[in-house]
This record gives C-alpha cells, structure tokens and sequence, in this order.
C-alpha cells in the first residue's frame, strides 16, 4: 500500500496571509475573518475533503523590515489586522467531529502556567483534536510590544523552548494521575487529592509550584508541531515534535531535511516513523489544464508585490526595499529566520536577487502554486513525497475559500483513486489518527514520558533537569 498523504488547509486568522493581495480578488472571503460562520465553513469544507487538520499559523508583531517601517504591510494587510487563533478553534470543532487542529503559539512571551490551561481546554473542547505549532517567534516587533528592547537571540530562544517544554510536559503528564478523577456523586467527591500533585520546576528560565489547574485531558500533551529548520530547530525538533512544518524552496533541501531529522529522531531514542513532515504548497486547479491556466491568470492579477517583499523581508530580517533589481542579497547575521536567508545566499548555488524574488512572486508569495488539471496536481504532490519522503502537504489559502472547495472537489478524488489519501477519517483523537490506535498520548520514547509518575514517586517532587 503506497504512503497515504497527509494534508492539512493552512490558514490564519488574518485577510493576507501568504498569499498576498488575493483578499482583493471579487470571490475572495477572506475579509470575512472576523466571523464564527467564514471559519465553520472552512472546517466543514476541510473536514468533507477528510482533511487532517488545519494549520493556523500565527505571528507576534508586525512586519516592519521593508523599507524601515510597517506602511507596506498594513496598506496590503499583511498579517495584519490579525485575530488570536485559538479563539476560532471551539467555532470550528462545534461544526465538525474528526477534523484536527494545528495552533500556532509562541511561547517566549507567555509563562508556561497559564498556556497549559488554554491547550487544557481546547483539548477537552475538541475531545482530542488539538495540536500546537511551537514557536519562538522572530520579531523584535513583538519583542517591544511586550516591554523588551529586542527579542532574546536566535539558539538562545530554543533553550529557552528546551525548558518550556520540560515545564509544560510536567504540567500535563504528572500533575494529575489518570485516575484521580472519580466523580462520584454518591460520595461527594470529585477528584482524590492523593493523586494530584503540585509541579516544582525550578531551572535556568522558569520557576514553577502549582498544580495543573485542568484534569486530564484526551491526548494531555497536544500534537506537537514545528517548523523551524536551523540546525538548532532541527535539534529542537528531533527531540519534541510529532510533526514538522518544513521549509521547502526545492525537493533536494526538503529531502536532505526530511533525512536528517528522521535520523536526529532516531538518535534520540525515537522512530524515524514518529515524526511527520509537512511541506508547504499551494494549488491552483480547475477541471482542465485550461481552465486552471485561466484561473491562475486571473489571480495572478491580485497578487501584491509589495505584500509579498514587506513579509520576505521580515522572514528573513533583511530589508529587501534597500537593494537594487540585480544586486545579490547578502547574508548577515540576524535575529530572523535564519534558515531561510541561508537558504538564498550562502547555501544557494545561484546568487539571489530582487529581480528573481520578485519574478517568483507570481501570487504574492515566494513560492509559485501547482497549476494543472486534478490529475496533474496529483503528479505535483505524489512525487514530491516519492522523492522526498515527506508526509504530507499544508495547503496554502490562494482565493478563499473557493481554492480548498476546488482541492477538495477535484484533487482529493484523485488521490483517492490512487490509493494515496483515506477513504475516512480513523477514530480517536488527533494523535490516533495521525499514527495510530492506541496512541492518544505521547509514546512511552519521546522525551515528555520521563517526567510522567511512576507508582513509587508520591508524594511526587519533580526536580528541574
Ligand atoms: C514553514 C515555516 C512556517 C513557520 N510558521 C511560523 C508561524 O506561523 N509563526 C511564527 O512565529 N514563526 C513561524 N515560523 C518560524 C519558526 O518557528 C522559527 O522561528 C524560524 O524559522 C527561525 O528558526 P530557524 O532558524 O530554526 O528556522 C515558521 C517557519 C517555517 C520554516
């Protein structure tokens, strides 16, 4: 049986997300945002393909490198005006039953504390279908609004996540025992205290004495994402993450990616197998080569240039507004998304330039969608997990939310035929149904299940690394 495809509709709670200036194509709802019913249809859409989830992503900060300020990315709304994610998430989860939930959160400005209580709840709410993008952010514009000079440096804020995760891991998987929750109505009593223990955490970043204020969740732990692709964030993710969002500019560095950290997994006591990798792509397609051909013509005229530099330049820290059309963009040490500018400059065998940056941006992106009729998308998709052993896609919003009805009218089908997308979804949560019956939580090999009780531990004391 050939590997099954993994897709998730990628998102955010935004008009522009990476797509720019497709909010301003006549069909495009994305201005709708703001409202429970633009994200209930989504998720019912998504869930109707069998979709695995949707990804939302999400940014702290505005997008202020080009041109030394943030004009270009509010005049073409840029990831910004942009919603909290997580609020939108029990909308959708109302409407929908298997669909999961992938949430963008970064955690250097939120203490550990009270962000295990809203993953808590929303695991609860969504009985199990919520996962957790971990970010770090790379924005000094975040950095300021929350009081900092500058955000910390690029490996110090995966330290930082390192001992985040220690800390979360224990609120979620030591503080209650599973059976600490009797309910008992005849006896009056809810919870035994013997079997709820407060977390210590006492570390270099965070100190910690509490008990987990929720009761034990479907999956406790969510579905840990992430998509950083340093060698730091590699290292960051072989240990922590079930899945990772990929950076991928081409199938030869996505290979040699996708190789490398199932490799780090495996170092760390883990199977190659237990961590899934998602490569962004985005798809126009119509029932022809012709009319998809048409269709990307006409979006094509929507895209923003503009939009599209003020939100490379940020990735990457690098105003792009300052160089000439065919000078080659420098690499410089910065506090961004350093994967990223070394993939144009230092690690690219042809130098980068404004003029085929720009060329690139045909959607208002730095990547160019698959055009084609269903059949040929399917060719796109296929080979690019044949030849590089990804596991799946995070389908990029173009027009909204017509595009993900077209993949979901047209691409899916053909996956289907043949034999490389499910037929219907699997039970359990979000975990169960990505790897399988039986693991609604963190298997016993990843990192979290060393700080999980064992019977001779009470009352438990748990001690910072
Ligand atoms: C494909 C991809 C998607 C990302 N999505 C987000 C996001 O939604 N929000 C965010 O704050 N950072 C996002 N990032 C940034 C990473 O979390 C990380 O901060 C950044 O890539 C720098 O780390 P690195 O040098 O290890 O890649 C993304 C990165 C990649 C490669």
């Amino acid at each position: 049986m050939p590997k099954q495809i993994r897709i998730n509709a990628f998102d955010m709670n935004c008009v522009g997300h990476i797509q720019h200036g497709m909010w301003t194509h006549p069909r495009d709802r994305s201005v709708e945002y703001r409202t429970l019913a633009y994200w209930q249809h989504l998720a019912q859409v998504a869930e109707r393909g069998l979709l695995d989830g949707i990804f939302l992503a999400d940014i702290l900060g505005v997008y202020d490198v080009y041109k030394g300020g943030p004009e270009s990315a509010i005049a073409n709304a840029v990831q910004i005006p942009l919603n909290d994610p997580l609020l939108v998430v029990p909308a959708m989860a109302a409407v929908t039953k298997h669909l999961g939930f992938g949430v963008t959160c970064n955690l250097t400005y939120e203490p550990p504390y009270t962000f295990a209580r809203r993953m808590s709840t929303l695991d609860h709410l969504t009985d199990g279908r919520i996962g957790w993008n971990i970010v770090t952010g790379y924005l000094d514009s975040a950095a300021r609004g929350m009081g900092f000079a500058s955000q910390p440096e690029h490996d110090q804020r995966y330290d930082v996540a390192d001992e985040y995760m220690d800390v979360v891991y224990k609120l979620w998987e030591a503080s209650w025992d599973d059976d600490a929750v009797l309910r008992d109505r005849q006896a009056g009593l809810y919870a035994r205290p013997e079997k709820v223990r407060p977390v210590r955490h006492d570390g270099k970043y965070y100190h910690l004495d509490a008990i987990h204020l929720c009761e034990p969740s479907p999956q406790r732990t969510p579905v840990l994402f992430q998509a950083g692709a340093s060698t730091r964030g590699r290292a960051f993710a072989a240990r922590h993450a079930e899945c990772v969002f990929t950076y991928s500019p081409n199938k030869e560095t996505t290979r040699a990616i996708v190789t490398d950290l199932r490799e780090r997994a495996v170092r760390n006591g883990r199977a190659a197998s237990d961590i899934l990798v998602f490569a962004g792509c985005a798809v126009v397609v119509g029932r022809t080569r012709k009319e998809a051909e048409e269709k990307y013509a006409e979006y094509r005229r929507h895209a923003s240039i503009e939009g599209a530099l003020a939100h490379f330049s940020a990735s990457l820290g690098v105003d792009l507004g300052q160089y000439a059309l065919d000078e080659p963009i420098r690499y410089e040490k910065n506090n961004a998304n350093n994967s990223m500018l070394e993939a144009i400059t230092i690690r690219s065998k042809e130098p980068w330039t404004l003029r085929r940056i720009i060329d690139r941006m045909v959607l208002g992106s730095r990547n160019a969608p698959i055009v084609g009729a269903p059949d040929e998308v399917a060719d796109a998709l296929q080979s690019w997990v044949e030849e590089t052993d990804i596991d799946g896609f995070n389908l990029s919003r173009v027009v909204t939310p017509e595009g993900l009805e077209d993949f979901v009218d047209l691409v899916v089908p053909v996956l289907q035929e043949r034999g490389l997308f499910k037929r219907e979804y699997a039970p359990g949560t979000l975990r169960e149904k990505l790897f399988g019956a039986g693991r609604a939580r963190l298997p016993d090999t990843h990192c979290a299940a060393a700080v999980r009780p064992r019977a001779s531990d009470r009352p438990l004391v748990l001690a910072a690394k």
